[in-house]
């Protein structure tokens, strides 16, 4: 049993089209008018490959296919949403590859014990609205429903108002459901499979990862008649700070990595001192303790920037996701696929965050990576060659109906 690799590269084509971007990029912001087009072009193809459409609470969208038996159903997913400027592969990939994998087990008739369904997430990367993974999040009990509804991006508009508009503001309780396995095909995001010549990568599970939002509250002033001693600049605390986040990774080393990705300056012009900043840190480890210190000394270098500036600052710890293992008995299963199909593949870590993460606490979860072309994501510059994927797809086919129970695939030899 085989997917289809022209039927999988042409629906890449047509769903990277929406939010393209002049160099290729994509640009498909979560619950933007984008995101719509991009989720009624997936439920169009879910629906002409027979399986039933529901749309959750949150905005996830389910398509299943029926079992031969009443039992909980193997899903596969990922996320449509996109980072802006990011890649045509973070994400839909994994989503078009579920379907892929659906349509190719329609193409064989293929009975499966257990339904086989596809999940797309909602605001999986937490570009727009924080935090990331929301929707599995709340799936799986993590996040309150009604906080997710309420966060706001950045122009104030809610989660909730925007799912409405786009016409994504499902009926279905977002909230655990009986599930045999969840898995996700994803690119690695990273160069390891690249720099091994590996078409695939066994995610044996996710590191921790801690996001804190800092506002610096200084004194909004004028750039010219303000002497220096005077000030109270919002942004030359926030570039203590930033600096401070890198030498918190240097000083934790191993495998910490250290982020500040966004800064809001207010007024943001010229000729004012910044009297507002915010700014993001993120932090990740494979080790939870790690975490705990790197939070500790951000608190104390805070102090200090805030200090030495006279700026006052309100710091926010307010999403950890811990450290995930993947279930032995699926990363054993996405192995088994990887093996029989004879290419090259290791064992890895995710340093990025997915949607598997907060499925592993609902249902056995496993992740399958391809190679990410000089280990470059959210960027425009992602890719991932069609061999990979194409090696990458067939492993999600196979793990999943084996996974599934399907007669080919446990038929005695
Ligand atoms: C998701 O892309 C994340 O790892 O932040
Ligand atoms: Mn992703
Ligand atoms: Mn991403």
């Amino acid at each position: 049993m085989r997917i289809n690799r022209a039927r999988l590269a042409e629906s890449m084509e047509a769903l990277g089209k929406i939010g393209e971007t002049a160099r290729g990029g994509l640009n498909r912001v979560a619950l933007t008018d984008d995101d719509r087009r991009g989720r009624d072009l997936l439920v169009r193809w879910m629906k002409e490959a027979g399986l039933a459409v529901t749309v959750d609470q949150m905005g996830n969208l389910f398509g299943l296919r029926a079992g031969t038996e009443t039992r909980p159903p193997v899903f596969m997913g990922s996320h449509a949403d996109s980072v802006p400027s990011g890649g045509k592969y973070d994400g839909q990939l994994g989503v078009l590859c579920a379907l892929e994998t659906l349509r190719s087990l329609n193409d064989r008739q293929a009975r499966t014990r257990h339904p086989v369904g596809m999940i797309v997430f909602t605001n999986e990367e937490g570009a727009r609205f924080q935090p990331a993974m929301i929707a599995s999040g709340v799936m799986a009990g993590k996040i309150p429903l009604e906080d997710a509804y309420n966060t706001r991006d950045r122009d104030g508009v809610r989660l909730v108002d925007e799912l409405e508009r786009i016409g994504y503001l499902g009926s279905e309780p977002c909230v655990p459901r009986p599930m045999r396995a969840y898995l996700e095909l994803h690119i690695e995001q990273g160069p390891l499979l690249e720099e091994e010549g590996l078409p695939l990568g066994v995610v044996e599970g996710i590191v921790a990862i801690a996001w804190s939002r800092i506002t610096l509250h200084g004194v909004q002033d004028h750039a010219g008649p303000t002497p220096m001693r005077l000030r109270h600049d919002a942004l030359v605390a926030a570039a203590e700070i930033v600096t401070g986040v890198r030498g918190i990774a240097r000083h934790i080393a191993g495998d910490m990595v250290a982020t500040v990705g966004r800064l809001d300056l207010t007024p943001n012009i010229p000729n004012a001192i910044p009297g507002r900043v915010v700014l993001s840190v993120d932090f990740r480890d494979p080790q939870e303790a790690n975490l705990d210190r790197a939070l500790a000394m951000l608190d104390h270098v805070v102090r200090v920037a805030i200090r030495q500036e006279g700026v006052r600052a309100e710091v926010e710890h307010y999403w950890r996701v811990p450290r995930t293992p993947f279930d032995p008995e699926v990363v054993g299963v996405v192995e088994a696929a990887a093996a029989s199909l004879g290419c090259g593949h290791r064992r890895i870590i995710s340093g990025a965050g997915h949607d598997a993460q907060y499925m592993a606490a609902i249902c056995p979860t496993g992740m399958i990576f391809v190679p990410s072309r000089g280990g470059r994501s959210h960027c425009e510059e992602e890719f991932t060659a069609l061999d990979d994927i194409e090696h990458g797809a067939n492993a999600l086919l196979l793990a999943c109906a084996r996974l599934a129970g399907a007669e080919s695939a446990t038929r005695a030899p």
